[in-house]
């Protein structure tokens, strides 16, 4: 498939997308809604893959919000619509079925920030900064950021940012909960690679049913959460991967996972 926003790139079971819209800060139009809708639909069904790096193009931004060109001339009905469609794009994200690592290079602000907490790790270059600033154009985050947010860094820090729009520097945002790690800038898509690879080398239906218990238990009350955890526990008894691994230990050497 080819985008015409969007880079896709493959590296054995590791792919790479990236938002190329540089000269806009990487911000996210509708067509490029569209083409992460698309890239999502065609690395979830690809068995290949087995771990997802998101990053910009450049080396200023990661993604530097909606398109506040195509904001600007909204409607209520546009705007239901269009935050919709978005929280829909960055739901596949979130449920890829395979770990995602948005790898921060710049600015990750608005939607680029809802965009990077939709995935499994946030990595920042040390010169990134995140921030919700829709306060600043007299709107509010659309993408699933008021629910995401208070979900990673808690209700007070999350209005903190919602409500201020400021922009957060990556050392505050480790300390904030809000990136999974900070490396320095020259490193960071090294670090991204070997963090996808290493999650590429484990048991694919493990990791998705891991996925699943915690980011589906999070929603739930905590017996339900946790009758959801020993399902997902004998299913992952059932898969040949669970063969493999324990029988690997015992055998003392390294598992080779197939996903089955
Ligand atoms: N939507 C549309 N265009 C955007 C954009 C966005 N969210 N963010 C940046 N751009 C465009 C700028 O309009 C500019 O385009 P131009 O060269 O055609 O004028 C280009 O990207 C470069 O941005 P610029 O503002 O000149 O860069 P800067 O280094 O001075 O500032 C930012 C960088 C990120 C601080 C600034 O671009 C900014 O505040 N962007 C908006 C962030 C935002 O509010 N996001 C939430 C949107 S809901």
């Amino acid at each position: 498939m080819s985008y015409d926003t969007l880079l896709l790139a493959r590296d054995g079971a590791v792919a790479t997308v990236t938002v190329n819209r540089p000269e806009k800060l990487n911000a996210l139009n509708a067509r490029t809604i569209d083409d992460l809708r698309r890239a999502m639909l065609e690395l979830r069904h690809d068995a290949s893959v087995r771990a997802v790096i998101l990053t910009g193009a450049g080396e200023k931004a990661f993604v530097a919000g909606a398109d506040i060109s195509e904001l600007a001339s909204g409607t209520p009905v546009s705007g239901r619509d269009l935050a919709q469609r978005g929280q829909h794009v960055f739901d596949l994200v979130e449920q890829l079925g395979k770990p995602t690592i948005a790898a921060i290079n710049g600015v990750a602000l608005g939607g680029g920030c809802e965009l990077a907490m939709a995935c499994t790790f946030r990595l920042a270059a040390d010169t990134a900064k995140l921030g919700q600033p829709e306060i600043n154009l007299g709107i509010i985050p659309g993408y699933g950021g008021t629910q995401r947010l208070p979900r990673l860094v808690g209700r007070d820090h999350a209005l903190d940012l919602v409500l201020t729009g400021r922009h957060v520097p990556a050392a505050e945002a480790l300390a904030l909960g809000l990136v999974t790690r900070v490396v320095a800038a020259a490193q960071l898509m090294d670090e991204a690679r070997a963090l996808a690879a290493a999650l590429a080398a484990k048991a694919p239906v493990a990791l998705r049913l891991a996925m699943d218990a915690v980011n589906r238990g999070l929603e739930m009350p905590f017996a339900d959460a946790c009758a959801l955890e020993a399902s997902l526990f004998g299913l992952a008894m059932a898969t040949d991967d669970m063969k493999e691994g324990t029988r690997a230990f015992l055998e003392k050497r390294k598992p080779a996972f197939t996903g089955r």
